[in-house]
């Protein structure tokens, strides 16, 4: 299906591994000129490298952390006028609920709200009068479903959903979206080290707790990021211009609502 985004100018943040990187991936197979950006600049340039080589499109990479401003200046920089925004961070630690200290709140807004917000602003008025805009935010099922545990991500992310839901009816009619992906369990490396920690705690087999895991999702596997990138990429399409101010749920069939 060809997305008519060919030539697109798209900033996707946090993406030289999982989920963003499946998106830049994805977004630069439909044609789009990508920046790509994390902290590691060798992870990041090795991941600009294989997206060139799969889709032979203009890839910059930014070494800069998303959750600082000056960060944010210099991914802006690199793309001062895109035309698809993908928001994404690493996410929060998990931490019991009683050992949630304030200063962990705080860190857990910083990253994944506060900055998603900063971005927006910066780029939403130059969608508008360009009258195409895709931002995309990368969430979690854990603002829709809780998990214990994940407190403060799913509290930073509730508050970024609820915040971008009136600007995003009012830039509809600019052809500029804004939706969130909310993701379940995905292969990523995130998700590899979540699993070795609670393995180790519980004195189990890696195996063993993955199985586990897996046997408690209705598709009975974890989701596979190229399938969380083609969603982003469909989201980002001139085609998905009627769908805005929504949250996507793509989790294997977790959630047990029908709406
Ligand atoms: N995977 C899942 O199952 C799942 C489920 C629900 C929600 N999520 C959320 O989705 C997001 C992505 O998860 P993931 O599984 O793809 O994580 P991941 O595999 O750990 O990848 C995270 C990516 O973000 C980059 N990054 C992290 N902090 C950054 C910062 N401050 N500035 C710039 N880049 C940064 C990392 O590169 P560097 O480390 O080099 O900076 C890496 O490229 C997270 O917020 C996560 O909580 C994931």
């Amino acid at each position: 299906m060809d997305l008519g985004i060919q030539g697109r100018k798209a900033i996707v943040c946090a993406s030289s591994r999982g989920l963003g990187k499946a998106c830049a991936l994805s977004l630069a197979r439909a044609g789009c000129e990508i920046v790509i950006n994390g902290r590691d600049r060798e992870v990041l340039e090795a991941t600009a490298k294989e997206i060139r080589a799969a889709a032979g499109v203009e890839v910059a990479a930014v070494v800069a952390d998303v959750g600082e401003e000056t960060g944010r200046k210099t991914l802006l920089a690199a793309c001062p006028a895109p035309d698809i925004l993908v928001n994404n961070n690493g996410g929060p630690p998990p931490k019991p609920f009683r050992a949630i200290r304030r200063e962990d709140v705080l860190a857990g807004l910083e990253a994944n709200m506060l900055a998603p917000i900063a971005l927006v602003q910066a780029v939403i008025d130059g969608m508008v009068e360009r009258g195409f805009g895709r931002i995309i935010n990368i969430t979690s099922s854990s603002v829709r479903a809780p998990i214990v545990g994940l407190d403060v991500s799913s509290g930073a992310r509730a508050g970024l959903t609820a915040f971008l839901a009136a600007i995003a009816r009012e830039v509809a009619k600019a052809n500029v979206t804004i939706n969130s992906i909310q993701p379940g369990a995905f292969d990523t490396d995130r998700l590899a080290a979540g699993m070795s920690k609670q393995a180790e705690l519980r004195g189990v087999t890696l195996a063993a707790a993955r199985a586990e895991r897996q046997a408690a999702i209705p598709a009975k596997r974890f989701g596979r990021p190229d399938e969380f990138g083609q969603l982003c990429a469909f989201l980002a399409s001139a085609q998905a211009g009627y769908i805005t101010g929504q949250n996507i749920l793509i989790d294997g069939g977790v959630f047990p609502g029908a709406f």
